[in-house]
């Protein structure tokens, strides 16, 4: 799809800072003529990142991509301090106790919506989301989960060490698996389409995130993604549209624990050359 830039000469200082940022190199800097314009022959290379719109110091310029939807930022918000980021981010932890209420869908909507602007390659934006809001149909994919493990006990799968550890405690009564939480999220991703699984972790990381700001607690569900990538069952479980696969899975729903202390990691390990 082709874009253009929308300009109001009553706002445009003509600082020239909209050409300089583009990463594409295809707007053609104001003079005291004209001005910034992108060339229509030019146009086709636009990814519509909007690096000129969100540079641009006196919000002169609009990137014509659903121009109606456009919002500022309001004064000084997302200002975050490196201290505050930093205790919210070292204060993250997987959480594998969760309360039984459900989080409302329409702020899973809200988190959702904050992943939207994750980085993804040249701004392809190939995400799309799946959430299992059901509790019950969470419990099925569990449960499928397992019944996968159990197709591959005694294979050279990579994961089958913990598969008889797990299919035993699933059998006991405890859910090793989803840990009781409510809800699932499976962001998923065109089927050939080589470089949208690191787009798609880049998103459910943002999920990640965003989330406790929510008082949203999460779990990186590498036991189902590893499922529902290669187990039919599951794939129709999860109702995944076709041409499309799961790139992974996290589960979340609100903590039944609070998060009180920072525990250790290995020191930072870094070579400056
Ligand atoms: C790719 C990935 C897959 C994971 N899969 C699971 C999982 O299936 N079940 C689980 O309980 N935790 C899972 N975890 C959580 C890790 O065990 C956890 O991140 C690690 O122990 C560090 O704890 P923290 O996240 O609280 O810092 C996974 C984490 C990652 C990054």
């Amino acid at each position: 799809m082709m874009a253009t830039i929308l300009v109001d000469q009553d706002l445009c200082t003509r600082c020239g800072i909209c050409s300089a940022i583009c990463p594409s190199r295809i707007i053609d800097p104001a003079d005291e003529h004209a001005l910034p314009i992108v060339k229509d022959a030019k146009a086709g290379m636009c990814m519509q990142c909007g690096h000129c719109e969100a540079f641009c110091p006196s919000q002169a310029l609009l990137l014509n991509v659903r121009p109606d939807e456009k919002v500022g930022i309001p004064a000084g918000a997302g200002a975050i301090s490196p201290s505050e980021l930093g205790y919210y981010l070292r204060k993250r932890r997987s959480i594998r106790h969760y309360r039984a209420d459900p989080v409302p869908r329409e702020t899973i909507a809200e988190v959702l919506d904050i992943a939207r602007y994750a980085a993804s390659g040249g701004n392809g934006q190939p995400v799309e989301w799946i959430v299992i809001h059901d509790p019950k149909k969470v419990q099925r994919i569990a449960g499928l989960t397992i019944d996968w493990m159990r197709t591959l006990l005694n294979t050279d799968h990579p994961m089958s060490g913990y598969f008889p550890g797990l299919i035993g405690a699933w059998d006991a009564g405890h859910d090793v698996i989803c840990r009781g939480a409510p809800h699932l999220v499976f962001p998923h991703i065109p089927d050939a389409y080589p470089i949208a699984a690191i787009d798609a972790i880049i998103a459910l990381t943002h999920f990640d995130i965003a989330a406790p700001s929510f008082g949203i607690g999460t779990c990186w569900a590498g036991f189902v993604a590893g499922a529902a990538a290669e187990y039919t069952p599951l794939q129709h479980e999860i109702g995944i549209p076709q041409g499309r696969k799961v790139a992974y899975a996290m589960m979340f729903g609100y903590p039944q624990y609070t998060t009180y202390g920072i525990p250790r990691r290995k020191p930072l390990a870094v070579e400056w050359k």
